[in-house]
């Protein structure tokens, strides 16, 4: 391991609150959000006041996202730049938080380092969304930190000779004003720090996901964790392949038998100064490249199992993201990690493993590794904490991409109220999951004739017995829910956004956690 590396690295942006109006701050550019109501009174008004004719406003529709750009003359006072920025009906949280992503790819696109954004309409949006000012604010700051996210820093420059020019420029936005705030400055001020966390933390988690095998193995994930444990306060504790191989966690243990790295295990404890509302465990899994091992996968889109530790890189943003929030609520994390490597010692398909719960395992596929690894973390969450709650995220199955394609997760649950809770969660941070079966029928289909279990169920349903096989490591637990993030944890180039790890599940979590207390 490399001690000198920081896989986690966090580049706030420097925000400013203030009352004074858009047009008096120092900025590169000032947006101005309307929502399709405001543009037909207010928006030609408004250009009208910045010396811009409001012809100008052409084909501006004001749909959340859209975005108009206006020059002024550089003698003219305040930025040159002036942004109509569409907030739909600015009724959803989906419609704040979409402007926000869009306004802020676009600065960074224009290498634009300070953004300003007019609040003076805060109170009307606030009425008119029934969200107070700190949580728009909060929506806002998160949005912006989110679309200004950009994974470069494996790119170092050296053939971007022809474009000298823009080396100089801004790479990131490095300051948000939100002006106007008038009276509401205070509340907005607190909105907005949480935005900052929140924002910070999910582009943290990117990070770690979008960096590749070579540059991230199970010893750093560990250092990761440690890292985001100096920055938030919390202890991270790791167990090497030695303490593992103590602790009898035969998942881990096999499916790591054909790497050349060594594995972890890696517990994140946060305990609130004061009392706790509750102890959730979260639990993530941490294959840092997942090619399948001896039932290989095919070469094509294998680069993209480079994203297999999706799960445990949002529960170190989740962690952080709650302590850095001083959340009355006691959280460990819990996280297995290892590659799945193929070699003359690796696991066989058909071998039998025992895993730390005791319960024997049939290998029909070696492909099947993230629900070896997540039973024995399981086993320890249970045995070690008895948390209320256990939460799991795993892109665990291409079966759960085939149902919900990368827009929502799948979530699995023994409790009603839980899922309820996940399901409105999802609703409100955009991080959408929707509920799929437990029933019994699905145990046929994982039953080995020669271990108590099967890892493998067949073609049909493949998410469903995936979520069965880990049921059997919950020892009877009645509050838990298995999230499968396989789809929407990582997005192909093409798709209209941005591509790479998307930090799904920080503000699904972070959201679930705040409902709680
Ligand atoms: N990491 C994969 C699942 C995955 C697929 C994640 C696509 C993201 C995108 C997992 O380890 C896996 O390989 N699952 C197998 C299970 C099968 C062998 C029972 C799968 O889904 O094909
Ligand atoms: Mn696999
Ligand atoms: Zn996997």
């Amino acid at each position: 391991m490399d001690t000198s590396k920081v896989f986690s690295s966090l580049s706030a942006i420097k925000l400013t609150v203030t009352a004074k109006e858009g047009i008096s701050v120092k900025a590169d550019i000032l947006a101005l959000p309307v929502t399709t109501k405001d543009l037909k009174n207010e928006a030609g008004k408004a250009l009208k006041s910045l010396g811009i004719d409001e012809s100008a406003l052409g084909d501006f529709k004001g749909s959340a996202g859209d975005l108009s750009i206006f020059y002024r003359s550089a003698s003219a006072r305040g930025a040159s730049r002036i942004a109509l920025l569409g907030l739909g009906e600015g009724k959803t949280n989906d419609d704040f938080r979409k402007a926000a992503e869009s306004l802020a790819r676009k600065a960074v696109d224009m290498h634009l380092g300070i953004v300003a954004v007019d609040c003076s309409e805060l109170t009307a949006w606030s009425k008119h969304s029934k969200r107070n000012p700190e949580y728009l604010a909060g929506l806002l700051v998160e949005g912006v930190h989110y679309g200004a996210y950009r994974f470069d820093r494996l790119k170092s420059g050296k053939l971007e000779k022809e474009k000298k020019k823009e080396a100089d420029k801004p790479k990131t936005i490095t300051e948000l004003v939100l002006a106007g705030c008038g009276d509401h400055s205070a509340e907005i001020e607190k909105g907005a720090a949480a935005g900052v966390i929140v924002g910070t933390c999910q582009n943290m988690t990117r990070d770690l996901i979008n960096l590749p095998g070579n540059h991230l193995s199970a010893e750093d994930l560990a250092e990761a964790a440690r890292e985001a444990g100096k920055r938030g306060g919390f202890d991270v504790t790791v167990f090497d392949k030695k303490r593992i191989t103590e602790l009898g966690m035969g998942g881990l243990l096999a499916v790591n038998k054909g790497s050349d790295e060594p594995p972890t295990f890696t517990i994140l404890d946060y305990q609130p100064k004061g009392k706790s509302e509750k102890t959730v465990a979260l639990v993530g899994k941490g294959v840092t490249f997942d090619s399948g091992g001896i039932s290989i996968k095919p070469a094509q889109g294998m680069d993209e199992m480079k994203s297999d530790m999706s799960g445990a890189a949002c529960v170190i943003g989740t962690i952080e993201a709650v302590a850095r929030l001083g959340m009355p609520v006691r959280v460990i994390g819990i996280i297995p990690a290892t590659d799945n490597m193929p070699s003359g010692t690796a696991l066989k398909p058909g071998d039998v493993i025992t895993t730390m719960s005791g319960i024997t395992v049939d290998v029909g596929n070696t492909d099947a590794e993230g629900r070896l690894i997540l039973a024995d973390a399981l086993t320890y969450a249970r045995k070690e904490f008895d948390p209320e709650v256990i939460i799991d995220l795993a892109t665990l199955t291409g079966a759960c991409v085939v149902a919900l394609g990368h827009q929502a997760a799948g979530l699995f649950s023994n409790d009603d109220d839980l899922a309820d809770a996940l399901f409105k969660s999802g609703q409100a941070t955009g991080e959408k999951v929707w509920r799929m079966p437990l029933w019994d029928e699905y145990d046929e289909l994982i039953k080995s004739d020669v271990a108590d279990v099967s890892n493998t169920g067949g073609r049909w349903g493949g998410a469903v017995t995936a979520a069965k096989f880990l049921e059997k490591f919950i020892d009877g637990h009645k509050c838990w829910a298995h999230v499968d993030i396989a789809g929407p944890a990582f997005l192909a180039k093409g798709g209209g956004k941005e591509p790479g790890g998307t930090g799904f599940g920080v503000r699904l979590l972070v959201d679930l956690l705040k409902g709680w207390v």
